[in-house]
């Protein structure tokens, strides 16, 4: 069925090899990195300035543990900053601000973003803050959440931002894993025209929190001030104007960079830790093979500095090459219209763009005809470039037509740091398969495994997506202080593979088709949730028995979260209450990114007869597709009862898929 609808329609792309440093095309750079990743990535770490040559590009001796460039020493704020004022770049621009919300746009160059992190440096060391520390980034999407990671990355210090969308108590939970010695936030973020305060909550995530930061540093911004608590808090300007300039410290290649929580299939997020060698060299073997960035060139990730695409790709990546990159506070619809993206793009000379299909839809369905982009000149715009979803070929289809450039599908996890599979504009470039990611990028041998045998299956076959180890460089080496938990969920599944939690196949090309996750991870407008989380948001609401929240297919954001909730035998209250209830204890405790705004009350769950929620059968209920009974349900009325229940709220026999 899945082939039929990605019918093998090829769109002709350019198709070019160019040269490239003795690698001429695609095949030869991803069977060098497969056969021998030592010689693909030692070449490719020549594009970084390391303080000291590692001993050994891949220490595989301890598999699945694999560590790159052991031995070798840099500092990947140095790589990313003083090199470039160094190599003469001091007054391109590094970080163009716009900010449709406040109606600013800035420029930093080079030679301003590295006095500015320096000192933002100097005042971190002047609180304590060493190399291993940890430090959490709590920050809207303005010019000080860049300098901020950079200035930890600086001093070797581990930062670990946290998206502004998150609640306190999601922000308590990471407080308690990361131990941060201090924390970096700003006194408000701005969503369209809603100000939300950011001060309370992080007052009120350090109460819950066990783990109480020595700092907090507060960047006041114009529309609130924030009040600051004596003895803990400081004022960001003050300490950043007295501020001593802090020099860049070698770290070990293998040191880790960053942490970056992300959601598993229960509600403890995962620390997905980065190193700093592997990372660097990764990250600038993309951009130029990927992307097809260099020096000079403009790039925009419409991403948040709180996901992965935000730290790759709106931070470090960018800055590594020394193009320039642009912090966006705005949407891609409604600040003000659906030309934002056109005019962003336009006004500075953007070259590539990365974003969400999800926000290509939602410009799609307030402007299907391109209106807003008409008044934009788009001579300097060379590619879309995709990911967070899976592009449906509906949008696909669209934002080709509508740009007549190449649109890129991309596929990545925040555990790998860049992409697992995709199209090269720097390296060769495939015809499109709309639906597909295209090829393996270099590093990465894709596996299509049996989910019952782990037998590998062939062309055209669904399965479990693996990655045979090792995992190339930037892949996580571990989670966060828990090798235990990284070798549960990712490497011990399948032995010998890493597992991405991703199902698809590969067709007869080896293109490679990701057709979604096949644990409880929800993708919501691009942001990865748990449904093990909200499940036990719900699960305190005190007429709450029993819950199961799935994610049902939704036409702007992909997917969103389904609530099915059993109360507690004798409550009689209103079900609307109840719900209106769970919905905004989901709001509060993990925040409105989760989009949790649907749940209906049902008399059971389907189970099977030894207890095991079917919520495979929960999520086809949602989406309205046919379902056959399970053989192992224990009573398979109550699948009618559920589908009846999920008509009154939207979902059921009228799917609403993307695309
Ligand atoms: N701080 C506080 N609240 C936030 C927030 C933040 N940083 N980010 C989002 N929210 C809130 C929104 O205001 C919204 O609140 P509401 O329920 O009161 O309206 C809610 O969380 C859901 O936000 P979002 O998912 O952004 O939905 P939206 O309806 O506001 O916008 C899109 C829809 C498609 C335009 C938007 O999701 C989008 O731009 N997505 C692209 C995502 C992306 O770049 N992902 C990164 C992977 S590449
Ligand atoms: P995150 O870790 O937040 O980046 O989310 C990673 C998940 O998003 C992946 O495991 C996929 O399920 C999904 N994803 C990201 N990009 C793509 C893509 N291009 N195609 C299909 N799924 C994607």
């Amino acid at each position: 069925m899945e082939n039929a609808l990605l019918a093998p329609r090829i769109d002709r792309m350019r198709n070019k090899t160019i040269s490239n440093g003795g690698i001429m095309n695609y095949r030869e750079a991803y069977t060098e990195s497969i056969e021998s990743p030592a010689s693909f990535w030692g070449k490719a770490a020549e594009a970084i300035n390391w303080d000291r040559r590692w001993d050994t590009v891949l220490d595989d001796t301890r598999l699945p543990f694999c560590q790159w460039f052991k031995g070798g020493r840099l500092n990947t704020c140095f790589n990313a900053v003083d090199r470039h004022v160094q190599e003469g770049r001091g007054s391109q621009p590094a970080i163009i601000y716009d900010s449709p919300v406040t109606g600013t746009t800035s420029v930093t160059t080079f030679q301003e973003l590295l006095d500015r992190v320096a000192r933002i440096a100097g005042f971190l060391k002047g609180l304590g803050v060493e190399k291993g520390d940890t430090v959490i980034v709590y920050m809207p999407m303005i010019p000080e959440a860049v300098l901020s990671m950079l200035a930890c990355a600086r001093l070797g210090a581990i930062h670990s931002v946290v998206f502004g969308g998150f609640a306190a108590r999601e922000l308590a939970v990471r407080i308690d894993d990361a131990r941060p010695k201090a924390i970096l936030s700003a006194s408000c973020g701005i969503e369209v025209k809603r100000v939300i305060p950011y001060k309370p909550l992080l007052d009120e995530a350090i109460r819950i929190a066990v783990h109480k930061p020595e700092h907090c540093v507060i960047l006041q911004r114009p529309m609130v001030e924030a009040p600051l608590v004596s003895g803990r808090d400081h004022d960001w300007t003050d300490l950043e104007a007295h501020a001593h300039p802090a020099g860049c410290v070698s770290v070990e290649a293998t040191d880790p960079l960053y942490i970056l929580y992300t959601s598993g299939t229960t509600g403890r997020p995962k620390g997905v830790v980065r190193d700093n060698g592997g990372h660097a060299v990764a990250l600038a073997w993309s951009m130029k093979h990927i992307y097809n960035i260099g020096p000079g060139d403009v790039y925009w990730a419409a991403s948040d500095v709180g996901w992965v695409v935000g730290h790759s790709y709106i931070v470090y990546a960018p800055l590594f090459v020394g193009a320039t990159t642009i912090v966006y506070e705005g949407k891609p619809v409604g600040t003000p219209d659906p030309g934002a993206f056109w005019r962003v793009v336009s006004e500075h000379g953007v070259k590539t763009l990365f974003t969400a299909p999800t926000a290509i839809r939602a410009i799609k369905r307030e402007d299907a005809q391109g209106a807003f982009l008409k008044p934009y000149d788009l001579s300097r715009f060379e590619a879309l470039f995709l990911a967070g979803e899976r592009t449906d070929p509906d949008t696909y289809h669209w934002a080709s037509r509508l740009l007549q450039r190449p649109v890129i599908d991309h596929w990545w996890q925040t555990e790998t740091g860049w992409a697992i599979a995709g199209n090269f504009l720097g390296l060769e470039t495939f015809p499109v398969k709309p639906g597909s990611a295209t090829k393996p990028m270099p590093g990465y041998n894709l596996k299509i495994l049996d989910p019952t045998t782990a037998k590998e299956l062939g062309p055209n076959e669904n399965g479990m997506i693996v990655v045979k180890l090792p995992l190339p460089p930037s892949n996580l080496p571990t989670l966060w202080k828990d090798d235990e938990r990284f070798l549960n969920s990712y490497m011990k599944p399948y032995p010998g593979y890493y597992l991405t939690g991703d199902g698809g196949y590969m067709d007869e090309d080896g293109y490679v088709f990701v057709m979604g996750r096949v644990d409880d991870v929800l993708n919501v407008a691009g942001h990865r949730l748990s449904t093990g989380g909200m499940e036990e948001v719900l699960s305190r609401h005190p007429d709450v028995a029993e819950c199961a929240v799935v994610g049902a297919a939704d036409d702007l954001k992909g997917q969103v979260p389904v609530g099915m909730i059993v109360l507690k035998s004798g409550v009689d209250r209103p079900h609307e209450e109840i719900i209106a209830e769970v919905v905004r204890m989901v709001r509060e405790e993990i925040g409105a990114v989760a989009s949790f705004k649907k749940a209906v009350v049902v008399k059971r769950l389907p189970k099977t007869r030894s207890g095991k929620i079917l919520r495979g059968t929960m999520r086809k209920l949602a989406d309205g597709e046919a379902v056959a009974v399970p053989s192992t349900i224990d009573d398979p009325v109550i699948l009618d009862e559920i589908r009846n229940s999920l008509v009154t709220i939207g979902y059921g026999p009228h799917p609403k898929k993307a695309g």
